[in-house]
């Protein structure tokens, strides 16, 4: 068997809303690959928290939970100690604590373990904050995906409507926007571009454009790096 670090991975990286999950799902259909939303997990261990009736600054203890989590990824399903989570997840309260508790190093170190077991053949679409910068900071490619701040406010309120969950735009750019300052804002691991990373602004694109931007650039990579991929669609 291949050594884990053999398997390739795009980091797929940029704050909320800017379309990582679409782009992601459908760029990991197109390559046959596995997909890993890190986002969920950290939203899942932020509702683990709330159950457990636990504040959200009482990291040691939520990060001592997280090893215990039973997490489940079918289809675009979420599952926490074997039932469904993607709505209860989604709310942009769970959202507020996930982002609070993801300062802390205790539950990320706790979580790193987690996503990387994510890696397996023939390859990885990871999304989230860090994923180019430390998670698969050895990512064959490493994508910074972008829009700006209105731009992402209407994505994420269209995304929540369709789920049936009740927020109002102004108050979701708010909270975007906190969100963004704070999870850019903190000490380890913060929300920024990888050195070596391409910015994609998807701001006037459709989610497929990205896509195909990143096959192309995949391609490139592939090339320079000797590695054989099948990247037909
Ligand atoms: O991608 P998302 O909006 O579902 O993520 C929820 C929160 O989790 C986000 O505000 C910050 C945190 N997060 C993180 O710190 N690192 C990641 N790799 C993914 C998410």
């Amino acid at each position: 068997m291949k050594p884990e670090s053999a398997v390739p991975v795009v980091a797929l990286d940029g704050p909320a809303g800017a379309g990582k999950g679409t782009v992601g799902r459908a760029l990991a259909l197109r390559l046959g690959w596995h997909y890993l939303d890190s986002g969920a997990l950290y939203r899942i261990a932020a509702l683990a928290a709330l159950r457990a009736a636990l504040d959200k600054t009482q990291t040691a203890a939520i990060a001592a939970l997280i090893p215990g989590l039973e997490i489940e990824f079918r289809g675009g399903e979420a599952a926490l100690d074997g039932k469904d989570v993607s709505r209860a997840i989604r709310g942009e309260g769970v959202g507020a604590v996930a982002s609070a508790i993801a300062a802390e190093p205790a539950v990320r170190e706790a979580l790193v373990a987690r996503q990387r077991a994510f890696r397996r053949p023939p390859g990885l679409v990871a999304d989230g904050r860090d994923m180019g910068t430390v998670v698969f900071a050895d990512a064959v490619l490493k994508i910074f995906l972008t829009a700006s701040p209105g731009e992402r406010a209407r994505r994420r309120y269209k995304q929540l409507k369709e789920q049936g969950i009740d927020v109002t735009l102004p108050r979701l750019e708010r909270e975007l926007r906190r969100r963004d300052a704070q999870d850019a804002g903190r000490k380890v691991a913060p929300l920024k571009m990888a050195g070596d990373a391409v910015m994609l602004d998807t701001d006037r694109h459709a989610a497929s454009w990205a896509v195909e931007q990143i096959v192309a650039r995949l391609a490139e990579a592939a090339k320079r790096g000797g590695l054989s991929m099948d990247l037909e669609p």
